[in-house]
C-alpha cells in the first residue's frame, strides 16, 4: 500500500486530449516503464501513449509533463529527475519527467507542445540506440 493512498480511485487527466484516467493503485499491474505509478506507467497500463524513447530510465526528456494540478499527491523529484529535466525543451516551472514522478492522488498534466505535435504525427518511440543507459529495475 503506497503511503497516503486514501482508497479512492485517484484521476489523472492529461492536457490537451483532455483524457482522464481513473487508475487503482492497489490493483494496477507494473508496466516496467518508469517507477511504479508514474505517469508514464499509469498512461502505458491505460492506453494512453505518452512518449517514453528511453523507455522510462531517466535518459531522454521525450515524457516531458507540466503539472497543472495535483502537484501534492507527486513524489519528490530527485536529483537525477532534475538533471534530466533541466535539458527539456520547454521548461517550466511546474515541469516533470512523466516516467519518473509518482502519483498518489488526482493530477492534471498537459503535454507540451513540442511533444504533443510529435505524438500526433504518429508517435512511437525514438530509437535512440546506445544512447540509452541500461535500465535500473
Ligand atoms: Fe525517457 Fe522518461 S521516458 S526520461
Amino acid at each position: 500500500m503506497l503511503p497516503g493512498y486514501n482508497r479512492v480511485v485517484p484521476k489523472l487527466t492529461i492536457l490537451p486530449a483532455n483524457v482522464t484516467i481513473e487508475w487503482d493503485p492497489a490493483t494496477m499491474p507494473y508496466s516496467e516503464h518508469g517507477k511504479p505509478h508514474s505517469i508514464l506507467d499509469i498512461c502505458l497500463n491505460h492506453g494512453f501513449h505518452l512518449e517514453h524513447a528511453c523507455g522510462g530510465n531517466c535518459a531522454c526528456t521525450t515524457c516531458h509533463v507540466v503539472l497543472k494540478e495535483g502537484e501534492r499527491h507527486t513524489s519528490e523529484m530527485d536529483d537525477e529527475e532534475a538533471d534530466r529535466l533541466d535539458m527539456a525543451a520547454d521548461l517550466q516551472l511546474h515541469s516533470r519527467l512523466g516516467c519518473q514522478v509518482a502519483l498518489k492522488g488526482d493530477a492534471v498534466v498537459e503535454i507540451p507542445d513540442w511533444n504533443r505535435n510529435y505524438v500526433s504525427e504518429g508517435g512511437g518511440s525514438m530509437n535512440l540506440g546506445d544512447a540509452i543507459p541500461a535500465g535500473k529495475h
